[in-house]
């Protein structure tokens, strides 16, 4: 049974400075309904830390129908090599088609990225977290200079949360940098998905991300035509 006594800002307040483990490790005995939300990139680390911590972790990765063959590939290898369930989330039949017939598919080259990750990512993330009292993301502060310096290891969730259904929202890794993250795959032999090894950073679907060049940041390879800030939904509390 998970334990409730401890709000949600006396969390965060113990939670300050501490390791990705340690904030794992509390949110698993604050929430037995909690899942972790896996992008098929980096945030893979998450899952070998859990799973050190607990036996039964849910994840989840939103599959948006776009992404690279080497991220389904990497998926299926997770969840092999882990031996776990990873539950995949499509988007609504009905709404992608009508989407789909009106728009065609790389709608978001012209009107930007924003409805398609609505029907795609937003909705099907909206979906599965009516079922969970909180969710473990892979987000951190280095990830982008614009939309994550604010990031703190726990939130509530502005952007899911409803009057009756407050939602958690944990950041393990919001402090660790991305030379961490590679220091951890090496250290304990994390498989990664292959198109790290192609120039790509930052994943997201394949026709909206691309490699990058050493001396540009991560997310310039993700919806490069635009100049916004570029948080796709999930994360949509991060532009407040
Ligand atoms: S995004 O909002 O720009 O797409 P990003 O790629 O930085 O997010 O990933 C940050 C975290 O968001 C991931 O570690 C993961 O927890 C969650 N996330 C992003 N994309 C997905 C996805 N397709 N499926 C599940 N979780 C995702
Ligand atoms: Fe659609 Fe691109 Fe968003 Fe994927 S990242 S859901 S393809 S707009």
């Amino acid at each position: 049974m998970a334990e409730n006594s401890l709000s949600t800002s006396e969390l965060q307040l113990e939670l300050v400075d501490k390791s990705p483990r340690t904030i794992l490790k509390r949110a698993f005995e604050k929430f037995d309904n909690i899942a972790l939300s896996f992008s098929g990139a980096e945030d893979v680390v998450l899952i070998d830390m859990a799973l050190n911590i607990k036996k039964d972790i849910q994840v989840f990765s939103l599959d948006t129908g776009r992404l690279h063959p080497e991220t389904y590939q990497f998926i299926e290898q997770v969840r092999n090599h882990y031996k776990i369930n990873i539950e995949l989330l499509t988007p609504d039949y009905k709404t992608l088609d009508h989407f789909v017939q009106q728009k065609g598919l790389f709608s978001f080259f012209k009107e930007g990225h924003q409805e398609c990750c609505g029907i795609r990512k937003v909705q099907p993330l909206q979906r599965k977290l009516l079922e969970l009292d909180a969710w473990i993301t892979g987000q951190r502060i280095d990830q982008s200079l614009d939309t994550r310096q604010n990031l703190p290891a726990i939130q509530e969730d502005s952007t899911f949360s409803t009057e009756n259904h407050p939602l958690v929202k944990f950041n393990p890794l919001a402090q660790w940098s991305s030379q961490q993250v590679w220091d951890y795959i090496d250290a304990y032999q994390v498989p990664f998905n292959t198109l790290h090894s192609k120039g790509f950073i930052s994943i997201g679907c394949e026709p909206c991300t691309r490699s990058i060049t050493p001396n540009q940041h991560e997310r310039s390879g993700r919806w490069w035509w635009e100049t916004d800030k570029k948080e796709c939904g999930l994360h949509a509390g991060n532009l407040k």
